[in-house]
């Protein structure tokens, strides 16, 4: 059969189109109050014969702290209307806020992590570190340190394994 060269880009775009617009992550530490930021580097599939999300956080994070602490987190894919909360959660820091709490939002303990779900969201899955690497060890092209690490503020990249997965019943039935 006749196969046609695609955009790398284009089809990324497609694939991912919900992972660019910003996914919120939630985290917990020990003193178990839980925390929410936006995340836009990420993938997911299957590792270790498990499903995995993967997520790349720098150390200047809040949020590196608690995963750090207790390597719970939960991603949840927001609704097309909750752009402010993105942008919010992308720039503010939970360091000196409390997000969840300020923007109203609607949260669950999950059965797997004792990370919250966002009620708010249409996707949620909770998963828990079962893997870590640290960004600044690893091999990496001079163009990408020079354009992504030209201050240091490494990431570590977190593997999540996906324990649980919600969605709402209206997106279900569109799948
Ligand atoms: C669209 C978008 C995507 C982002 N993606 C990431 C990411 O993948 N990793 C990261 O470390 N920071 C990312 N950030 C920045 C953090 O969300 C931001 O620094 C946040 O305030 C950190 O919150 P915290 O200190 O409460 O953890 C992103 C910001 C935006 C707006």
């Amino acid at each position: 059969m006749e196969r046609i060269e695609c955009s790398t880009t284009e089809f990324i775009k497609v694939m991912s189109d919900k992972l660019s617009h910003g996914l919120l992550l939630t985290s917990i530490g020990q003193n178990g109050k839980p925390n929410v930021m936006t995340i836009g580097w990420g993938l997911q599939g299957i590792l270790w014969r498990k499903p995995v999300f993967m997520v790349a956080v720098r150390h200047s994070r809040y949020t590196h702290k608690l995963l750090e602490e207790t390597g719970n987190f939960t991603v949840n894919i927001p609704r097309g209307d909750m752009g402010k909360v993105i942008d919010y959660c992308g720039t503010v820091s939970g360091r000196d806020h409390d997000k969840i709490v300020e923007l109203g939002l609607k949260t669950r303990i999950g059965k797997m992590v004792k990370a919250p779900i966002i009620e708010d969201c249409i996707i949620n899955y909770e998963c828990k570190t079962i893997g870590k690497a640290e960004i600044g060890s690893m091999l990496l092209d001079n163009d990408v340190i020079s354009s992504c690490y030209p201050k240091g503020d490494n990431h570590t990249v977190y593997y999540g394994e996906i324990l649980a997965t919600y969605s709402t019943k209206d997106v279900i039935t569109r799948l």
